[in-house]
């Protein structure tokens, strides 16, 4: 029989089509009994009930849960081997390119994208996809304005030609934006497009059971193109990758043979 969990997760599938199924259970409730407590509720039923009633508190529960934290260049030395190694690898292949940065957040991955191929690959033809479950998120990623915080790590040169400093904002360039498609996307329900040459998905599947995030990566192989690549996080490994038909061609790049 199901438990007050389980059943809680069946609600919130049913009354607000969140489908936290896939995720690591433990960390999970750690999460969700840590907000029922901040907001005095003693059941799971009561909190939905005042997620229902004040949309802050739903919004509370998904920032919580899904950790959107971002920032531009994130974990630089493997930006410079995308740079340096995988791009021209992947034009080797073809001369225009097809990317997926998949869990974009607030769009800090997908711009550092268009920053590195204009200013890098200025001839190349590209089209940047980024999708992320979170819509709130990717308003933010449309609006395009950001802290010191978030371009801490972003080589000046990217900076100094592709945003405009007002007060502590940084706001990017229109050029950048216009290369970035965003769209609303569970990772773990919806349909992939294919023929990518590049997916990115980083710092994305850390509460992802064991079942879903290799569920993910198979559906992440069938997505790319022959020899294109999966651009993982820093903390991420593919243990099954010979199995799904990756190879790997640099840490954290994985390659359909
Ligand atoms: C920590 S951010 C990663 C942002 C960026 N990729 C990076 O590495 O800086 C994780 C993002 O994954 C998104 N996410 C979590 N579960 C998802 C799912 N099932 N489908 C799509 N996006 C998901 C969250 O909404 C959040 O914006």
């Amino acid at each position: 029989m199901a438990d007050a969990y389980e059943l809680f997760l069946e609600k919130l599938r049913k009354r607000k089509g969140l489908d936290l199924t896939g995720y690591k259970r433990p960390q999970m409730e750690r999460r969700i009994n840590s907000l029922m407590r901040s907001v005095k509720c003693d059941s799971y039923d009561d909190y939905l009930d005042l997620m229902d009633k004040e949309p802050q508190h739903w919004r509370k529960f998904i920032d919580t849960l899904t950790i959107n934290v971002s920032e531009f260049y994130r974990n630089p030395p493997q930006w410079e081997v995308l740079q340096q190694k995988i791009i021209p690898m992947l034009l080797e292949n073809s001369p225009n390119l097809k990317v997926w940065s998949a869990g974009c957040s607030t769009g800090e991955e997908p711009y550092t994208l268009a920053m590195i191929f204009a200013y890098n690959f200025p001839r190349v033809s590209v089209s940047i996809l980024a999708t992320d479950i979170d819509e709130e998120v990717m308003a933010k990623a449309k609006n395009g304005i950001y802290n010191e915080k978030a371009v801490a790590n972003l080589p000046r040169l990217y900076i100094t030609k592709y945003f405009k400093q007002e007060g502590s904002n940084y706001i990017i360039a229109d050029e950048i934006k216009r290369k970035v498609r965003f769209q609303k996307h569970n990772l773990l329900k919806d349909v992939f497009d294919k023929n990518f040459d590049l997916i990115l998905c980083r710092n994305v599947v850390i509460y992802f059971t064991e079942e879903s995030k290799s569920a993910l990566y198979k559906r992440f192989h069938e997505s790319l193109k022959p020899g294109g690549v999966l651009f993982t996080g820093s903390t991420e490994q593919i243990f099954q990758a010979r199995d799904i038909g990756f190879r790997l061609v640099s840490s954290f790049f994985y390659q359909k043979a």
